[in-house]
């Protein structure tokens, strides 16, 4: 039997390259799995950070791919170990998936710095999987990747294409409105997921998977190749054999995460359509990695890149036609000089490198820059009385004609009110209404939930309304459209001013100028406000979360979670 190496320098060998009774317990025991001795060699130890469960069924397919990803790292000298961490199912998880998003963050930092890793390849693809495995991995600051599980194939009904959550809030809006039966409805389920993988439309699930590879730490292709696809599979081997590299050379988290790709990443949402969710996951994960992202910065780098990709909900067509017509690198190919084409990733190459052979084959789902879908699309952020600390509203997924509204609040107290009270038919609401609603933000809810699209009300779905202004401290699905500002800061929870608005008062959105403005006058907003908070949770996560976490425009992270705190452990589990 030979002596473990004791003198390399990989972060595994304290582990594994230990001698005495921790040498001991650290490899005997992974012995069990039927190791043999080379495994404890010195080689690169790859973790394989996984969120499957069968409780994400946009996660259900990860431990194949997990498979390839292994073959990968083996093939490249180095040693995978597959990890699981808690998983967030987008659909199934109360009372939001928001909630736990930094819980699983902390199970993933703790679980690298925790165990013999050199080196992270993390497995996602439900909403908030892929935001919260970067976030904790970037508080280690190790080689890291990320390999997405990419997208469902099309959906389709009735020779119609239907997209995940798109399709099924207009549906359920002809429900609502008699259009369609309960049965029609029902029908349509199997027919929108009908394969493994992630919501199929440009929302926050494919919006990540996207900002991933603008990011640079997912491998070229990463976006779009749909889960079913074997070149998925590939991908991920790919990404197995390039980890090991990563850590050989020591390329790190914050070498890739730069404030170039997190401003590549702004602006690769915006010509996409991506999701509004993007805003609180990359200026938490800036504030992990520690470069500086504001919130002005989305509407600084994003809003005038324009639209190139019709993709539901924003358009026509789905992440399988995206993939069909080039994928994310012919998008990012088309944007030529508006990204830092230096921009270093962790293919080895930089992004001009990763384009270079890129091209759009189908100009109806990617168009070029001198014929956009729209000019503008990127997020724009607002500010005003209502919104101190700022909102945000995507213009492309909204009605023009909203974008400067001046209209009378019908105010919603929460979700319970909301869900009580839409669809009265006694309630004093018009087309020109603005719908208010608070005590849905981080604190409010708690963990801002994505019900900021607020349904219309029957009555006026009825009478053929389609969109309206809706305001809330909520998010939105990535899925959802219409003229919704979402986001409000402070949120009404903590005291902020959309608990102040009122029944009949006027509300001024201005879109082209940035300005959300609760038309009272400071005297009376002053007499309105409460110095009553909401109560404090207590016991358990809910206490943690209630007492760290910030407000959106810090990304709803918790506050003793900001920063990089790197792997290094002191002590061992056993004496020498
Ligand atoms: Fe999982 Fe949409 S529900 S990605």
């Amino acid at each position: 039997m030979s002596t473990p190496k004791t003198d390399s320098t990989w972060r595994s060998q304290q582990w594994f390259g230990a001698s005495g009774t921790p040498g001991f317990a650290h490899r005997s025991w992974m012995r069990s799995q039927g190791h043999p001795d080379r495994v404890f060699d010195g080689r690169p130890v790859i973790g394989i950070c996984n969120t499957f469960s069968e409780l994400t069924p946009c996660n259900g397919h990860l431990r194949e791919i997990a498979e390839h990803v292994k073959r990968g790292v083996l093939e490249a000298g180095g040693q995978p170990f597959e990890f699981p961490v808690m998983s967030l199912g987008e659909t199934i998880v109360r009372p939001t998936s928001m909630l736990f998003r930094n819980l699983v963050s902390m199970d993933v930092e703790e679980s690298i710095r925790a165990n013999p890793l050199d080196g992270v390849v993390l497995l996602c693809g439900c909403d908030k999987t892929t935001p919260a495995l970067m976030m904790g991995a970037a508080s280690c600051d190790i080689p890291t990747i990320v390999v997405s599980g990419g997208p469902m194939l099309n959906g389709s009904y009735r020779g119609q294409k239907i997209g995940s959550g798109t399709s099924l809030w207009s549906m359920a809006d002809d429900v609502r409105a008699g259009r369609m039966s309960e049965q029609e409805f029902r029908n349509v389920e199997s027919c929108m997921s009908r394969s493994a993988g992630h919501c199929n439309t440009m929302g926050t699930a494919s919006t990540m998977a996207s900002v991933v590879e603008a990011l640079g730490i997912g491998l070229p292709g990463n976006a779009s190749i749909p889960a079913v696809d074997a070149r998925r599979r590939v991908l991920a081997r790919d990404a197995g054999a390039r980890i090991v590299e990563l850590v050989r050379e020591d390329v790190r988290m914050s070498d890739i995460l730069t404030r170039e790709a997190f401003e590549n990443a702004i602006r690769v949402n915006a010509a996409i359509g991506g999701s509004t969710n993007a805003v609180v996951h990359l200026l938490a994960l800036a504030g992990r990695i520690e470069v500086e992202l504001s919130l002005e910065d989305f509407d600084r780098n994003g809003a005038t890149i324009p639209l190139l990709v019709n993709l539901m909900p924003a358009g026509d067509h789905l992440m399988e036609d995206l993939f069909e017509a080039g994928g994310l690198l012919a998008v990012m190919r088309e944007l030529g000089d508006l990204l830092h084409q230096d921009a270093i990733t962790v293919s080895g190459g930089r992004v001009r490198d990763n384009v270079a052979d890129a091209e759009i084959w189908d100009s109806d789902v990617i168009t070029s820059l001198a014929a956009p879908i729209a000019e503008n699309a990127g997020i724009a952020v607002l500010r005003g009385n209502l919104a101190p600390g700022g909102a945000i509203i995507k213009p492309v997924a909204a009605t023009e004609a909203l974008l400067q509204h001046r209209g009378r609040a019908v105010v919603f107290h929460g979700a319970d009110d909301l869900r009580a009270r839409i669809d009265d038919p006694d309630l004093d609401v018009d087309e020109s209404s603005v719908l208010i609603l608070h005590g849905v933000g981080p604190r409010g809810y708690p963990g801002m939930p994505e019900i900021g699209n607020l349904p219309i009300p029957k009555k006026l779905l009825r009478a053929g309304i389609r969109d309206m202004v809706r305001i809330s401290d909520a998010r939105m699905s990535g899925t959802a459209y219409g003229t919704v500002v979402l986001h409000v800061t402070p949120e009404g929870a903590v005291g902020g001013p959309l608990s102040l608005v009122r029944d009949g008062d006027f509300i001024v959105l201005d879109v082209p100028a940035r300005t959300l403005t609760l038309d009272v006058p400071p005297a009376e907003l002053e007499a309105r406000r409460s110095q009553s908070r909401p109560e404090k949770r207590r016991g358990g996560y809910l206490q943690l979360f209630d007492e760290h976490v910030l407000q959106a425009d810090q990304g709803v992270d918790f506050d003793f979670l900001v920063g990089r705190r790197g792997v290094e452990v002191t002590g061992d589990n056993h004496w020498e």
